[in-house]
């Protein structure tokens, strides 16, 4: 799908559809009346009758379209104007896209918001685009959802920040389309091997520097606490790492991402209730490939390194058992009592090579506990850091994005949780109470003195239920954030 811009006015734009977006209570912005005049003042008459409020996500379909070029309408419902941000103009204009998406549609034109911003309408509208026209439904015979080849976003006046609007729009959507379909593809396919291959693919095309480590290297590298969760799967682990370098001497922006293409809980086995969305735990990795995408395709100015840990977590004669004591990459030792607290085990070397690479920032994004669910519910991730400041800049770049973050105590006191008898630390807090901040507990014993944010995304990452604005399964979460931070981090 592609986004394109157009100055134009409403009544003469060409298109299988146009949507219309009203506001709940602000009379329509002057391209909106222009329209009416045409049409004869059709949508001042629903308005009246009480047929069109404007309420959020509203649809109302039109047909009947005599005196515009525009075959059809949809009137789009944005909510009210004063409230109006990122975040809501998405789910609107997702919702739109997933009713327009359900039958062959065409061209779409979209008529530009008048707020917040141009600039953030023009991205939130496409984002939300990008989120309705696409489906989960990957494998189905009949296909239930396609995206419409353009989507044209007209106004009435251009702006100079247009022009790179449309573009980061274009580029942000397909990486977390990119991210959606690679939590959404069945495990049988899609395992450390061919997640690996999938990164390579993006990064010979986009021009990011690749390296993907194999089992004898990551012996070499002492990750044995990756290898440990790995050993029990007859598919061997990856490490993949990277690289964007358009940033001269400044600083570098590690961004590591949890990959457990299936999380069966290995010889802490889950039930088939826990076990049966675990596809969607490589959901961290997944963010991670698509943001580094997005950077390259972007050109941003920074230097950047992904690193994603790639392992399938499997019950079997060589899985580690409960009691193991394993050294990690960093030399500290972790008694194993739980084998389904396998995303901090790999993290822990994937953090502490991200150190060795000599990042000055580090951000990882995990489906690591369902106690952050329990804390937070499906649609906010946790945040855990050791540097408020840069905790602060994490959470300002989920705003920015609409997306949502909030943060988690890491007083020291918890770290007693993690207190082994004869490691240094185990991989359990012990107690199911604050099992999110004990789990950052941890990760925290691997990135030394570096400034690291760890986002905790097990409740947003996938979607149990879809929605007016999207389908089930995964969301692509966090993409646009990293996005967004590695934007301002060139800054
Ligand atoms: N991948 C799970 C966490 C998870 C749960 C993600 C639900 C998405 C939805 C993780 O590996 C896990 O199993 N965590 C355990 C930790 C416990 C054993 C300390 C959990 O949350 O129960
Ligand atoms: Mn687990
Ligand atoms: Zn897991």
């Amino acid at each position: 799908m592609h986004v394109t811009l157009q100055i134009a006015l409403l009544s003469e734009i060409v298109a299988d559809w146009l949507i219309v977006p009203l506001w709940e209570k602000d009379a329509p912005a002057g391209n909106v009346a222009e329209l009416d005049a045409r049409l004869g003042g059709l949508l001042a008459k629903l308005r009246e009758q009480g047929d069109v409020a404007g309420k959020a996500k509203e649809l109302t379909p039109i047909y009947q379209t005599a005196g515009i070029a525009a075959k059809r309408l949809l009137l789009l419902g944005l909510g009210p104007r004063d409230r109006a941000d990122f975040a809501s103009l998405l789910s609107a204009s997702a919702a739109a896209a997933r009713m327009l998406s359900a039958k062959p549609c065409g061209r779409i034109a979209f008529a530009l918001p008048d707020g917040p911003s141009a600039e953030t309408a023009l991205r939130a509208c496409a984002a939300g685009f990008f989120q309705g026209s696409s489906t989960a439904g990957i494998r189905k015979n009949t296909v239930e959802r396609a995206p419409p080849a353009e989507v044209c976003f007209v106004t009435a006046s251009m702006d100079a920040a247009f022009a790179e609007s449309v573009r980061r729009a274009e580029i942000e959507g397909r990486a977390t389309n990119l991210a959606r379909e690679l939590v959404n593809t069945p495990p049988c396919d899609l395992y450390p091997e061919t997640f690996a291959e999938r990164a390579r693919e993006s990064a010979i095309k986009t021009g990011l520097e690749v390296q993907i480590l194999d089992e004898q290297q990551l012996v070499v590298e002492r990750m044995n606490a990756l290898l440990a969760v790995a050993r029990g799967s007859d598919r061997p682990p990856r490490l993949v790492v990277l690289r964007h370098r358009f940033g001269g001497d400044k600083p570098t922006l590690a961004l590591v991402g949890k990959g457990v293409t299936f999380d069966s809980g290995g010889l802490s086995l889950k039930t088939n209730d826990q076990m049966v969305d675990m596809k969607c735990d490589m959901a961290g990795a997944a963010a991670v490939l698509g943001a580094m995408q997005a950077a390259a395709e972007l050109a941003l100015p920074v230097n950047l390194v992904g690193v994603m840990a790639l392992v399938e977590n499997m019950p079997s004669g060589k899985a580690m058992k409960l009691g193991d004591v394993i050294k990690a990459r960093n030399g500290k030792t972790i008694e194993v009592l739980n084998t389904d607290a396998e995303g901090r085990l790999i993290l822990a070397d994937a953090l502490a090579y991200a150190v060795d690479l000599k990042a000055d920032h580090i951000v990882d994004l995990a489906t690591l506990t369902g106690a952050c669910m329990v804390a937070l519910g499906y649609d906010v991730a946790g945040l855990m850091s050791n540097d408020e400041a840069w905790s602060q800049k994490v959470l300002s770049a989920a705003q920015a994005a609409g997306e949502k973050a909030w943060p988690l105590p890491m007083l020291p006191h918890y770290g007693e949780m993690i207190k082994s008898t004869v490691a240094d630390i185990k991989n359990t807090g012990g107690s199911r109470y604050a099992g999110a901040i004990s789990a950052a507990k941890f990760l925290e014993e691997f990135v030394g003195t570096t400034p690291w944010a760890h986002l905790d995304i097990a409740g947003p990452s996938w979607a149990e239920h879809e929605n007016p604005s999207r389908d089930a399964g995964g969301t692509g979460c966090f993409v646009r954030t990293l996005v967004e931070l590695a934007r301002t981090y060139g800054a």
